[in-house]
C-alpha cells in the first residue's frame, strides 16, 4: 500500500476536494416496505422470477435504512469528507404523484441521515433519482415514457425534497445516469421497468424508440427541476445543482483507420454527448445521432432547448472502464443505440483493454480515464465531479484475510485516481470530487448480490449484515491525504 506510483502528483488536488463513497437507495437501504414506503419499479422487478441473476431481491439489502448511524461512523473511520446517496422517491411520496400524499417518516429518515453526516463532518451529495420510479406512476401512465405526466410529478417531488432537506444540502444531483436507465430498462430490457422489443425477454416495449423518449423526458425534467431550484431555493439555500452522466472511454480498434477513429467518436457521442451536448453545448442532440436515428430521436422544442442548455452547474461523471471500438460496414440495426460499432476487449495489435474484474464489462483500464476526462473537459468546459468509479474483484466470496486485503481494488483506485490527479496537474482539467463505488457490497441490480463492489465486505447471511472493512478503504484515505494539498 505504498504511494510509489503516485509520487508525481503529491498535492495535485485542491484543499476543498471532495472524496468519499456513492450509493443508491434501492441498492443499500432495504426496508423496502417499512414506515410507509411505496413500491418502486425495482421492487416489482426484483420480485419477478427470472429477472435477477441470483434470484435475490433488495427487500433487506444491506439494511442501511436501519444501520445508518453505524455506517456513518464507519465511513468516518475511512476518512471521507463527503457521501453521495440517493433518495427513494416512493419512500418520500409512496404513490409518487403531484397530488399524492407525502410520507413524513420517509423524509424524517433522510433528515436524520443528513444530520448524522453533518455531525461527523461529512458533506452530503444528494441524488433525487437513481432509477427507482414509483411503481404507482409506472402503472398510472407508464412512468418516464409520458413526459407530460412525469415532468410535473418529478418537479413536485423535487420541490418537497428542496423544501424539507434543502436547508441542509449544498449539492444536488437530479438524475443518475439517465442513459443507463433508458438503455438497460427500455432498450436491452434487463433492468426495471423491463421493456424492450425482444419478446423472449419482455412482454412489452420498443427498443428502437422508447430509450430515446425516456432520455428526452429525463433531460426536460432535469431542466425544470434545475430552474425551480435556481429561482426558488438557491438564493437562500446556496447550493449547486447538476446531473450525473455515465460514460466509458471509446478508443479506436485500429488507430490507423480513419473509419475506426470516426466510429470511436461516434460511440462517445451516442453514449455521452446524447445527454451532454443538449445540457452543456448546443441544446440539441449530436448530428451523428440524428443522422442514424432520424425521427426516432425526439426533437427539442425551442423552449425545451433553452431550458436544458446550461441547466447543469457541473458535470457529474460516472465511469468505470474503456473499450476498443471498430466501425461496421453494414447499415445500423433499428435497435442499435451505440452508433453502429463493434466493441472489443483487444485492439488490432492484440493489446488488451485491461485486467478482468469480476464483472464481465468492467476491466481495469485507467489509461482511458485520463483521455475521457480530457475529452469531456475540452468539449464542455464544465467543472467535473467524479460521482462514481470502482470495481469488483475476483474471488471475493468470504471475508477471509486475503479477500479483505483487496489488492486488485487498491490497484484500481491507485490507477484511476492517479490518472485523475494527472489530468488536473498536467492537463488543467477542473475536477472537484471522487466518489468511489462503493461503500459496502450491495445489491447490484440485475446482478443481485453476486457482484461485490464494496470497500466493505457484507456478510449477507448474518441478520445484521455484518460489515468487514477491506484494505482499499484505508488505502483511499492514505491516497487522498497524499494528493490533496494543504490550504
Ligand atoms: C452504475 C450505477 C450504480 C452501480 C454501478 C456499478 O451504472 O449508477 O448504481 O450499479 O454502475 O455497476
Amino acid at each position: 500500500m505504498d504511494l510509489e506510483a503516485v509520487q508525481d502528483v503529491k498535492g495535485a488536488l485542491c484543499p476543498d476536494f471532495f472524496h468519499g463513497y456513492a450509493t443508491a437507495a434501492a441498492q443499500v437501504e432495504g426496508a423496502w416496505n417499512k414506515d410507509g414506503k411505496g413500491q418502486s419499479i425495482w421492487d416489482t422487478f426484483s420480485h419477478t422470477p427470472g429477472k435477477v441473476k441470483d434470484a435475490s431481491n433488495a427487500d433487506d439489502s444491506v439494511r442501511s435504512y436501519d444501520l445508518y448511524k453505524e455506517d456513518v461512523a464507519l465511513m468516518k473511520s475511512y476518512g471521507v469528507n463527503a457521501y453521495r446517496f440517493s433518495l427513494s422517491w416512493s419512500r418520500i411520496i409512496p404513490l409518487g404523484g403531484r397530488n399524492d400524499p407525502v410520507n413524513e417518516q420517509g423524509l424524517q429518515y433522510y433528515s436524520n441521515l443528513i444530520d448524522e453526516l453533518l455531525r461527523n463532518g461529512i458533506t452530503p451529495f444528494v441524488t433525487l433519482f437513481h432509477w427507482d420510479t414509483p411503481q404507482a406512476l409506472e402503472d398510472r401512465y407508464g412512468g418516464a415514457l409520458d413526459q407530460s405526466q412525469f415532468v410535473p410529478d418529478f418537479v413536485n417531488y423535487a420541490r418537497v425534497c428542496f423544501e424539507h432537506l434543502g436547508p441542509k444540502v449544498r449539492h444536488w444531483i437530479t438524475f443518475n445516469e439517465p442513459g443507463v436507465f433508458a438503455l438497460a430498462g427500455y432498450a436491452a430490457g434487463v433492468h426495471a421497468p423491463a421493456r424492450s422489443s425482444f419478446r423472449e425477454l419482455n412482454d412489452v416495449g420498443d427498443s428502437s424508440t422508447e430509450p430515446f423518449t425516456v432520455g428526452h423526458t429525463q433531460l426536460v425534467a432535469h431542466g425544470h427541476v434545475s430552474r425551480l431550484y435556481k429561482t426558488t431555493f438557491q438564493p437562500h439555500q446556496q447550493g449547486t445543482i447538476g446531473i450525473t452522466l455515465h460514460g466509458n472511454w471509446s478508443e479506436p480498434w485500429d488507430e490507423a483507420d480513419p473509419l475506426d477513429q470516426e466510429a470511436a467518436e461516434r460511440a462517445r457521442e451516442f453514449e455521452i454527448a446524447w445527454y451532454a451536448d443538449p445540457l452543456y453545448r448546443t441544446g440539441d442532440y449530436p448530428a451523428s445521432m440524428r443522422a442514424q436515428l432520424g425521427d426516432r430521436l425526439p426533437h427539442f422544442t425551442p423552449e425545451e432547448s433553452q431550458l436544458v442548455l446550461g441547466s447543469s452547474e457541473f458535470y457529474g461523471m460516472n465511469t468505470y472502464t474503456s473499450f476498443f471500438v471498430q466501425h461496421k460496414d453494414t447499415p445500423a440495426d433499428i435497435n442499435d443505440h451505440k452508433g453502429n460499432i463493434f466493441s472489443h476487449d483487444n485492439n488490432k495489435q492484440g493489446v488488451s483493454r485491461g485486467a478482468e474484474s469480476d464483472t464481465h464489462w468492467l476491466r481495469y483500464s485507467p489509461w482511458g480515464f485520463r483521455k475521457l476526462l480530457n475529452w469531456v473537459w475540452a468539449r464542455y468546459r464544465t467543472p467535473i465531479y467524479i460521482t462514481e468509479n470502482g470495481t469488483t474483484a475476483q474471488g471475493e466470496t468470504a471475508p477471509t484475510p486475503e479477500v479483505l486485503d483487496d489488492k486488485f481494488r487498491i490497484q484500481f483506485f491507485e490507477g484511476y485516481v492517479g490518472e485523475l490527479a494527472r489530468a488536473v496537474q498536467c492537463d488543467g482539467v477542473d475536477i472537484r470530487s471522487y466518489f468511489a463505488w462503493t461503500f459496502t457490497d450491495n445489491w447490484e441490480w440485475a446482478a443481485g448480490y453476486s457482484d461485490r463492489f464494496g470497500s466493505t465486505f457484507i456478510d449477507y447471511d448474518s441478520p445484521e449484515k455484518t460489515r468487514h472493512p477491506k484494505q482499499s478503504a484505508y488505502y483511499l484515505d492514505k491516497l487522498f491525504t497524499h494528493l490533496i494539498s494543504s490550504p
